[in-house]
This record gives structure tokens, sequence and C-alpha cells, in this order.
């Protein structure tokens, strides 16, 4: 039993445009690649999509256990998953310290439909209470909404609304604007509080374009598109970098990681042009081999591990160490030991430039 002295509303109507205000502070998911190249803003709505076991909740549990000591309150939102699975999450969470700062919301798979429907719904007035009452800053993980599109659906089919396309009903679009369009970076007259939204969407066999990826592509501000086969060849987080953006984080970003940052994807982008030409064979002239040299080094800085949020400081330099060429005559192999030794030896030395 959970006892409150305090209610509101499930549903709430979303801050009009003169409540709102661009989003102009980063919420750091401690993630090389995202804050690099995919920036996130406090406000700012961001969809996670993959196909299943491409490492989505993974990247939203990493951006919460990142929020500790930042004053973020978060909740996750689990739609229709085991028991069993959320409450590794919650160890998870526990393990590392983040269940201090976190509301965990779960509708399990055992749950009615109807309970599945309105779980995100109540995260975000979670959330509300948090920036509306707190003037708090708050981030909101629905993990995931393809599976909410689907208990809505078998709701809507039970109460015989008629069908339209893949049988979802026709108000499915606002299904999910309505709960989206709630995040924001409030004006200052309201308090300045935010929420931020990492809506999930798992895909089947990459089917990006099926209806509700398209739908809630549509209403975010830009994805993280996880692609399975980056995910098998080792490439963990396994971003497709070419088709992942960040419509409005960029404003948020710091001074430091936008002078190494568009760099950063101009490098990979002519490193993979460069990767399908040596595929076929092609004799590459010395500087188009040293760039693809750089490129394989590019890919190995930005793997990260699970549970191992970087500081902004150290991954700037962890993306200047590869960009700068520095790191040009270290075998690919040993790139990430050399980047650990590395980061190990300036909290030793230069502990001001890590912070
Ligand atoms: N960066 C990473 N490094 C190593 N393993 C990872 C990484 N990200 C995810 N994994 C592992 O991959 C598996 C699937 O990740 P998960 O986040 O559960 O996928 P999804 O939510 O897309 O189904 C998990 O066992 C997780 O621990
Ligand atoms: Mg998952």
């Amino acid at each position: 039993e959970i006892r409150s002295e305090q209610r509101r509303f499930v549903e709430f109507k979303a801050p009009g445009i003169a409540d709102r205000q661009p989003v102009k502070e980063p919420l750091a998911t401690g993630l090389k690649s995202v804050d690099s190249m995919i920036p996130i803003g406090r406000g700012q709505r961001e969809l996670i999509i993959g196909d299943r076991k491409t490492g989505k909740t993974a990247i939203a549990l990493d951006t919460i256990i990142n929020q500790k000591n930042t004053g973020v309150i978060c909740v996750y939102v689990a739609i229709g998953q085991k028991e069993s699975t959320v409450a590794e999450v919650v160890a998870t969470l526990k393990k590392h310290g983040a269940m201090e700062h976190t509301v965990i919301v779960s509708s399990s798979a055992a749950q009615s439909a109807a309970m599945q429907y309105i779980a995100p719904y109540t995260g975000a007035a979670i959330a509300e209470y948090f920036m509306y009452e707190k003037n708090g800053h708050t981030l909101c993980v629905y993990d995931d909404l393809s599976k909410h599109a689907i208990a809505y659906r078998e709701l809507s089919l039970l109460l015989r609304r008629p069908p339209g396309r893949e049988a979802f009903p026709g108000d499915i679009f606002y299904l999910h604007s309505r709960l989206l369009e709630r995040s924001v970076k409030l004006s200052d007259k309201l308090g300045g509080g935010s929420m931020t939204a990492l809506p999930i969407v798992e895909t089947l066999e990459g089917q990006v374009s099926a209806y509700i990826p398209t739908n809630i592509n549509s209403i975010t501000d830009g994805q993280i598109y996880l692609q399975r086969d980056l995910f098998l060849a080792g490439v963990r987080p396994a971003i497709n970098v070419g088709i992942s953006v960040s419509r409005v984080g960029g404003a948020a970003q710091v001074q430091a990681m936008k002078k190494v940052a568009p760099k950063l994807r101009l490098d990979l982008a002519s490193f993979r042009e460069l990767q399908d030409f040596a595929r076929l064979g092609t004799d590459l002239d010395e500087a188009a081999q040293k760039q693809l040299d750089r490129g394989y080094r590019m890919v190995e800085v930005l793997k990260q591990k699970q549970f191992s949020p970087m500081s902004i400081g150290q991954e700037v330099i962890s993306i200047l160490a590869g960009s700068s060429g520095a790191m040009d005559d270290i075998h690919v192999g040993r790139a990430n030991h050399f980047l650990d030794e590395f980061m190990m030896w300036l909290r030793l030395e230069a502990p001001e430039y890590v912070e």
C-alpha cells in the first residue's frame, strides 16, 4: 500500500507555448557517444529505438545513474514487462545508489491492459509534482511505448472501436502525443523546472518505418537508433550514429564538447565511407589508409561498458585523444585499455581536468 498526502490528476494538460522556454541546460547521460553526438537537454524528448536486446534499457539506466547528485528526479515507468525484469532494474539502480533519486512505476505483463495503459501518465504526473510544485528537474523513462500501444489496442478492440492500420484505433497518435507533450522546460514564471522524456520503442527486425515507431518519431525531438548488428559486433552502446539525431540538445552542450563533437561526426562519416571502399578491395592511398586507421580507433573510443558513466570532462578528453591522432600508434585492440590507464593517470596527475 502506498500512502500519500497529495493527489494529482493522472491526465494533465500539457503546458502551452507561453509557459515554455527553449531547452538550455544539458542532461548528461554519462555516455561518450550520446553526450557528444546526440546531446540531450533538460526538457527534451529523445526516442530510444531498436530491436529487442540491443541495449535500449541499458542506455536509460545509465542515464538515470548519471543523475546522481545533479538534483534530477528520475521516474522509470515499466510497461508490460516481466516482474522479474523490473526487480532486476530496481536491484541495479539500488546497487549504483540511484534509487535515492528514482521513482519506479510498474505495470507488469501480468496486469490488465487498463493498468498498462495508465502507467506512463501516472509516471508523468509524479514527475509533474516535482516540476510544478518543487520547481525541480525531472527525467521520465517510458519502457516501452510499443507495449503501451498494444495495451491500448487491446482496450480499444474490447470496446469495439473500429480498428485502423495494424488494428490500432484511430486515436493512437493522440495516445502518445498527449503524453510526450507534457515534457517541457518551463518558463521562469512557472519556476523553470523541466521534464525530460526518454520514450523507448522496440522495433521488429529493424523496422523503423512501422506505424508506432514513425508516429512516436514524429513527436520527439530526435532519436537514438540502436542496431542489432553493431551490438553483436561488440560496438556497445550499439548506436548507429548516421541516423541518430538530437534536434535541440546541441544548444545545451558545454563549449568544450561543442568544439570536439562536429569533427567526430565528420570523421566517423568519412570512416564509414572508406570502410565500404576497403571492403571492395580497392587499394587505398596513404591518406585514406590513415583516416581508416583513425576511424577504427574512434569506434573503440566510443565503446563504453554499462554502469561506467563519465563526466563531461572525461568524455571530451577521451574523444580528443582519439581524434587528435594521439592514439594512432596504439594497437586498435588496446585502445580502450590505453584510455582507461590514461584516465587513471589524469585522475592522479591532473584531477581538475576530469572532474
Ligand atoms: N554498453 C554495454 N556493454 C555491455 N553490455 C551491454 C551494454 N549495453 C547493454 N548490454 C547488455 O545487453 C543486454 C541487453 O540490453 P538491454 O538494455 O536489456 O536491451 P533492450 O532493452 O534493448 O532489450 C543486457 O544483458 C545488457 O546487460
Ligand atoms: Mg529493455
